[in-house]
């Protein structure tokens, strides 16, 4: 009888093993993908442009993650599943040509061709050339400081995910970007659109129905702002505070580090479409 029990314990012993050796196999293949990234042409962006990339790449979220100065930073820690840190932008500058820095703003694509996790591509494939230049040359305006930032860290559970594609690189999101794109209602509303593609997307999904930033946070369908008028539009983009007065979590602190820097004339362009395109949903 012992022996059988040790039989039985073997094989489980053998299956866990083969288990654990197919997610390090599987996952690895993932994480080694390399991608040929497409030309990038950049232009030389207008005068206005240049002086407006600081507060651009406050609105869009750049130095939320990667910190003020563009240092790096360690973002989030999940015990087992991944250690991400956004990477010091300062030292990548200072080694990268333009093509590999555009080509891992908009396409996901890291300079040594890996796709790239976390970094939210798919949302700034929408930015033009002109934009995605002028975010350049504020990078490289940026002095060289900070220490070096290492790569994302995956654990036995994140490696499981990426094995079974439950944890999509940013290349294949930015197609999914390209395909799925919020209602286009016009030149009238055009601006707000383009403000919703290029700075709500990332959470509230590729034609704003809704999405799930993390595996544990859902973002509505952007209808709901419908139901704010202009001015409760205005305070919850900068202070983060719903009419209904409720914490929003995560949205609460994309208002106060990132959407406070639109002017009131964007945050009217973005209500003005929203609202247009709540009604549409709602016919
Ligand atoms: C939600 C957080 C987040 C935001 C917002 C964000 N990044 Fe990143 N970024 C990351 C992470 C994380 C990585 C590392 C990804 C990896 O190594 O797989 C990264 C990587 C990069 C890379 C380097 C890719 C390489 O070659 O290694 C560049 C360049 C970059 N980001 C620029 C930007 C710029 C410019 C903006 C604003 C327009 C921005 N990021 C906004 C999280 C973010
Ligand atoms: C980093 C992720 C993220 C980004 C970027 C983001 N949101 Fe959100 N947003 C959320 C989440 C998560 C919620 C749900 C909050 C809750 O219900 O607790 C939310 C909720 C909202 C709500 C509903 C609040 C309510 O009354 O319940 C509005 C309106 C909203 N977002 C507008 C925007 C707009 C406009 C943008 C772009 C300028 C944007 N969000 C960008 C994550 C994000």
């Amino acid at each position: 009888m012992f022996r059988w029990i040790g039989y039985g314990l073997a094989i489980m012993a053998v299956l866990a093993l083969g288990f654990a050796a197919w997610v390090w196999l599987a996952s690895a293949r993932v994480l080694g993908r390399t991608h040929e990234a497409a030309p990038e042409r950049l232009v030389q962006p207008s005068a206005a442009q240049l002086a407006d990339a600081p507060r651009q790449a406050r609105i869009l979220g750049c130095l939320s993650c990667h910190a003020e100065g563009l240092r790096g930073r360690m973002m989030f820690e999940a015990p087992n599943v991944v250690k991400v840190w956004a990477p010091n932008l300062t030292e990548l500058a200072a080694r990268a040509t333009d093509q590999q820095l555009a080509q891992a703003i908009r396409q996901g694509i890291g300079q040594d061709g890996r796709p790239l996790f976390v970094m939210p591509s798919p949302m700034y494939s929408h930015l033009s050339d002109q934009e995605v230049a002028a975010l350049i040359v504020f990078m490289r305006s940026l002095p060289r400081a900070g220490a070096q930032t290492p790569r994302i860290e995956w654990g036995p559970i994140g490696r499981f995910a990426l094995a079974t594609g439950r944890f999509p690189d940013a290349v294949g999101r930015v197609e999914e970007f390209r395909v799925r794109q919020p209602f286009d209602l016009g030149p009238a509303t055009a601006a707000g659109r383009r403000i919703a593609m290029t700075g709500c997307t990332e959470c509230h999904g590729a034609d704003l129905s809704g999405g799930r930033p993390t595996p544990d946070i859902t973002a509505p369908d952007l209808a709901i702002a419908g139901a704010y008028d202009r001015e409760q539009f205005r305070r919850m983009l900068r202070t983060g505070r719903p009419p209904s007065g409720r914490d929003l979590g995560l949205m609460g602190k994309i208002a106060r580090d990132d959407t406070r820097h639109l002017t009131d004339t964007e945050i009217d362009q973005l209500h003005a479409y929203l609202q247009e395109r709540a009604q549409r949903i709602a016919r």
